[in-house]
């Protein structure tokens, strides 16, 4: 359970077409308006969160009392030199990993203190990971990937809710294709779809427009921010491209495992 709640959460993303249908419409819910915001409690906090490892003959400090927090609905960009830390932060605020000292809260609820399983659990009900490589479960079909999420809670609307996700995706053809018959967009967007289906509280996404080329990009950037604006789902993104930074409410600038200004 925990090995597959854990492939859950690896998410890749592409462009799909957008459909007369709204994001709001699909996930069952609708966008509040964006005033008032700022009055909830945050939705993710990193307090002075630390990872160390330790490998033969020395300590690496990879992040080093790391605090910040984002409210619901918001979007943060996380930027900064490849070996500074982002990939390993990002994992922390999901709950991949547990930090060496400090903490993280999802939606008010401290990582270090759950089990594995209370902490697979978390993340199946809160949060959603977009990878760069896709991580989509090879036998299985598109409509089964993407439908895990919701078959691991038992929600009988997994396959409906599911086929919605991959037409609104603009795959209604290849809903039964397995990953190793798709292009690499047309995964990217059964990732993406594998991310959203749990109408997560917070979706991760680790440089998703890394090995797309502009165009492709571009979409995929526009559609992100797009479902994070419609479904208030917060959006915290790490990427090496300015521009895409620049979209977002805030940037969280790393720099030898600090947060720089
Ligand atoms: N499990 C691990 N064991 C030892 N060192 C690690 C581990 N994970 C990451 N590191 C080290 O931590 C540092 C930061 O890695 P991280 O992947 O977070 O960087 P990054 O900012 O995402 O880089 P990039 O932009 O290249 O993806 C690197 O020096 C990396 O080698
Ligand atoms: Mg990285």
């Amino acid at each position: 359970m925990v090995l597959a709640v854990s492939v859950i959460e690896r998410i890749s993303t592409i462009r799909y077409r957008i459909s007369p249908m709204s994001y709001e419409e699909v996930l069952g819910f609708h966008a509040k308006p964006t005033t008032g915001l700022k009055a909830l409690p945050p939705v993710l906090e990193a307090r002075g969160i630390s990872r160390v490892f330790d490998q033969v003959g020395e300590r690496l400090t990879v992040l080093d009392s790391v605090s910040f927090s984002v409210e619901a609905g918001h979007s943060v960009a996380i930027v900064g030199p490849s070996g500074s830390g982002k990939t390993t932060l990002l994992g922390l605020c999901a709950g991949l990993d547990v930090p060496s000292s400090g903490d993280v809260l999802i939606d008010g609820t401290s990582i270090s203190r759950c089990t594995d399983r209370e902490r697979a659990a978390l993340r199946n009900r809160k949060v959603g990971f977009v990878f760069q490589n896709f991580q989509l479960i090879p036998h299985l079909t598109a409509l089964e990937n993407v439908r895990i999420p919701l078959d691991l809670r038992g929600e009988r609307s997994a396959a409906s809710d599911a086929r919605g996700w991959l037409e609104r995706m603009g795959l209604s053809k290849r809903m039964h294709s397995l990953p190793g018959e798709l292009s690499g967009g047309e995964l990217q967007r059964v990732a993406l779809a594998r991310a959203f289906i749990g109408r997560p509280r917070i979706l991760f996404a680790d440089e998703p427009t890394g090995n797309l080329d502009d165009t492709t990009s571009d979409h995929i950037v526009h559609e992100l921010f797009e479902i994070n604006r419609a479904t208030r789902t917060t959006l915290v993104i790490v990427t090496h491209d300015m521009g895409i930074a620049r979209l977002a409410d805030r940037t969280l600038h790393l720099k030898h495992g600090r947060l720089v200004e």
